[in-house]
């Protein structure tokens, strides 16, 4: 286990953690969803979500990986002997290659939008769209900016569990919750702010259909990172001493309070310009917010400097401490599983999710018209990740931990081997054997029984 590498301190784990969940998840997807899908009526669905579905897939991914401290296909190996479990992690594995794919396009635009805060761009432009749609179709200058982005996680990666991952989570996580903070308090202070809360907190529950609360689902997956091992390859790294359900607990809390945060920025500073534009879609960071600070700073050059280069840079190492984790669930794989040294097995990752970034990248340009159903590249590996490998990836690992496992293993891992007297235990095992499984599958059976129809 020690040539594998392994967290040393709790404060270690949990940000390292919680980095992998806060991402452009909280920042970019949330707002996103939040203003498609009517608000606080979704954020209730998304809440109830994340502590019955999600969280119980978290703990059971963190006790498949700390009982069996290795990646995750040989996880199932190991705790599974020959069975089809292996498939389990598999299918993780291709589910983190293919977010880390479509996520780095987005990673790269964040970089590009960083880059221009930082030299004042963004507060001269005046036409946003048209910046956006020219950037992004632009296949050198997204492709530039998704490998620069990709190269970044590498180099993380490649130092390993404790000079990269852990140290590099403890420096960007604070940086993180401190710039959250600032721009919390200047969000507030703009003139309508109060619009953009009541949005944000006034349930409308006529918009609570049944996509909706598949969206919702999906989103809360995806936000925390769960149902393709990622937080599994950490949890391989975690000591005897690690509390994995007090941790898991911690990383959702974290993930939320940043989520809802990220919609207490955005909202209101949106509705302070142009309240029609809460539903924009995609668009809304990288469209409407340059507009908010072109318009709400007009003649304060300063102020727009300041708060679009923090904000810029606030999803940008989002982005890179959840990239190193998907990063990290591919290259533990490759090397453990073919046996390379882990630069070269990190290196492949580089390559390989680079290629499929650049197809993802290439159909907001001239693989434009390249769609199937409706969709695109991207889109179909954002839909088909969040809406159905994640969803599919947490039924099987809480089916696994709490159906196939041995009860008392799964018990020992909760509780320290014993040491520990978990008061939700039977709870916590209610949820991963019952609630959760049942949960996951009704909801996607009502959105597959119409597709088969
Ligand atoms: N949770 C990350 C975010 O919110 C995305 C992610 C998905 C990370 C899947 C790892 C695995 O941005």
């Amino acid at each position: 286990m020690s040539d594998r590498g392994s967290f040393n301190s709790k404060l270690g784990i949990v940000l390292a953690s919680a980095g992998s969940a806060v991402g452009l998840g909280n920042i970019w997807r949330f707002p996103t969803e939040v203003g498609s899908n009517g608000g606080a009526a979704f954020i209730l669905v998304y809440l109830a979500f994340v502590f019955l579905f999600a969280m119980p897939v978290m703990v059971g991914e963190f006790v498949i990986g700390r009982a069996s401290h290795t990646n995750t296909v040989d996880a199932y190996r190991k705790l599974a002997g020959g069975s089809k479990w292996v498939l389990a992690g598999y299918l993780g594995v291709l589910g983190g290659a293919m977010v880390l794919s479509f996520y780095s396009v987005v990673a790269g635009w964040t970089l590009k939008y960083t880059f221009d805060s930082l030299t004042g761009q963004i507060c001269w432009d005046a036409d946003h769209a048209g910046v956006f749609s020219g950037f992004v179709s632009s296949p050198v200058l997204s492709l530039t900016c998704m490998a620069a982005f990709m190269a970044a996680s590498h180099l993380v990666v490649v130092r390993g569990v404790h000079e990269g991952i852990e140290r590099y989570s403890k420096l960007m996580m604070p940086m993180l919750l401190v710039i959250i903070m600032v721009l919390v308090c200047c969000s507030l202070a703009m003139p309508g702010a109060g619009k953009g809360l009541s949005f944000l907190f006034h349930p409308d529950f006529s918009k609570v259909t049944a996509p909706v609360v598949l969206s919702a689902m999906g989103q809360a997956f995806f936000s925390l990172s769960v149902g393709l091992g990622c937080l599994g390859t950490y949890a391989s790294y975690f000591g005897k001493n690690t509390r994995l359900v007090r941790s898991a607990f911690n990383v959702c809390a974290i993930d939320t309070l940043v989520a809802v945060t990220c919609g207490i920025i955005i909202f209101p500073a949106v509705f302070s310009v142009d309240s029609a534009q809460v539903d924009a879609g995609p668009g809304l960071v990288f469209i409407t917010l340059p507009r908010v600070f072109h318009t709400a700073f007009s003649g304060m050059p300063v102020l727009c400097y300041s708060f679009s280069s923090l904000f810029y840079l606030l999803l940008l190492l989002a982005a890179l401490t959840s990239s190193i984790s998907m990063h990290e669930l591919c290259t533990a794989f490759v090397s453990e599983k073919y046996g390379m040294a882990r630069s070269r097995a990190a290196g492949l990752v580089t390559v390989v999710c680079s290629l499929f970034g650049a197809a993802c990248a290439m159909s907001f340009g001239p693989w434009k018209d390249m769609t199937f159903l409706g969709m695109g590249v991207f889109d179909w590996f954002d839909f088909l990740t969040a809406k159905f490998i994640m969803p599919l990836g947490g039924l099987l690992i809480t089916a696994f931990v709490g159906w196939y496992m041995d009860r008392e293993m799964v018990e020992s891992q909760l509780t320290n081997w014993g040491t520990l007297r978990i008061r939700s235990l039977r709870i916590l095992m209610l949820l991963i054997r019952w609630v959760a499984p049942i949960g996951v599958g009704l909801v996607f059976l009502n959105e597959l029984l119409p597709l088969l129809r």
